[in-house]
């Protein structure tokens, strides 16, 4: 067994290691049951939100169909719930004991989450609204346009000391309490250079999340790393970083991301 797998506690090779950045081509359901406990500091997870169902959204000005992939197929409300409950429980046993987690959502999971993070006793710390300033118009005109995505931030369980700078938050904020109202666009044509994900987050929307709950030299983990986002924000910012996914070509892509930090 080399140094990296023993560190993370885990018998599978990574699929790429260096200097603190770790990535893993796993089933995450398996794969975290198999890690070392309470390692930790911060985990964001942008599961699959179930919404691939043959229908049709916008991009572009163009009509597209909404399906990202085989992963992002419903299996039922309760094969979904449970999914979510498998993962969530597996991403608390591995939090540190001030450890926090962040789950973003829309309305295909996040009631799901939710309720899965209440009944695992997590302390719900805040539920965020990120609203993505320019989404793109609902073709059917007969929904209100589906401009946010929730994203819920909770600590292990309810004696967790979180972290928050709270300080730094304000500073970003113009010198005023920052809200749970977050306005970020959409990532830029220059995060997609080097390949495009269907469901990739924003960088500043990362950058956020890390500023605001970890410290330098802090540990974090992505499950559904995609590619690779929060890495690149962790990596940023002098944080550890351990990301898994279950398709090699969002881990290459998170690699090539990797290799280019500096325009991220
Ligand atoms: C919503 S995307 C994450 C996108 C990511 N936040 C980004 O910025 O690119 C979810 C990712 O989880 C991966 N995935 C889905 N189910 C998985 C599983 N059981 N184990 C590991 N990866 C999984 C998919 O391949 C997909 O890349």
């Amino acid at each position: 067994m080399n140094a990296a797998v023993q560190a993370n506690g885990v018998s599978e090779k990574p699929y790429f290691s260096e200097d603190g950045f770790t990535l893993y081509n796993a089933d995450s359901l398996e794969l975290l049951e198999s890690m070392e406990a309470e390692q930790f500091d911060m985990i964001f997870a942008d599961p699959p939100y179930f919404l691939s169902n043959d229908g049709v959204t916008c991009k572009n000005g163009r009509m597209v169909s909404v399906n990202k992939g085989r992963w992002d197929r419903s299996q039922g409300v309760l094969e979904n719930h449970e999914f979510n409950l498998r993962w969530l429980a597996s991403c608390q046993r591995l939090l540190k004991p001030n450890g926090t987690i962040w789950v973003s959502g829309t309305q295909h999971v996040i009631y799901s989450i939710g309720f899965a993070m209440q009944s695992l006793d997590f302390k719900i710390l805040n539920d965020i609204a990120w609203f993505k300033v320019n989404p793109p118009p609902n073709l059917s005109c007969r929904y209100f346009t589906h401009g946010t995505e929730t994203i819920i931030w909770a600590g292990r369980t309810p004696k967790t000391k979180h972290t928050f700078n709270y300080q730094l938050m304000k500073e970003e904020n113009g010198g005023k309490q920052m809200k749970n109202l977050w306005n970020i666009m959409s990532p830029r044509k220059a995060e997609k250079v080097h390949g495009k994900h269907p469901t990739q987050k924003p960088i500043a929307l990362m950058r956020r999340i890390v500023l605001a709950a970890t410290d330098e030299g802090d540990r974090i983990l992505d499950p559904f790393c995609g590619s690779g986002t929060t890495g690149i924000a962790a990596k940023t910012y002098g944080r550890e970083f351990v990301g898994i996914d279950q398709s090699t070509e969002y881990l290459d892509l998170t690699i090539k991301r990797y290799g280019d930090i500096e325009s991220a």
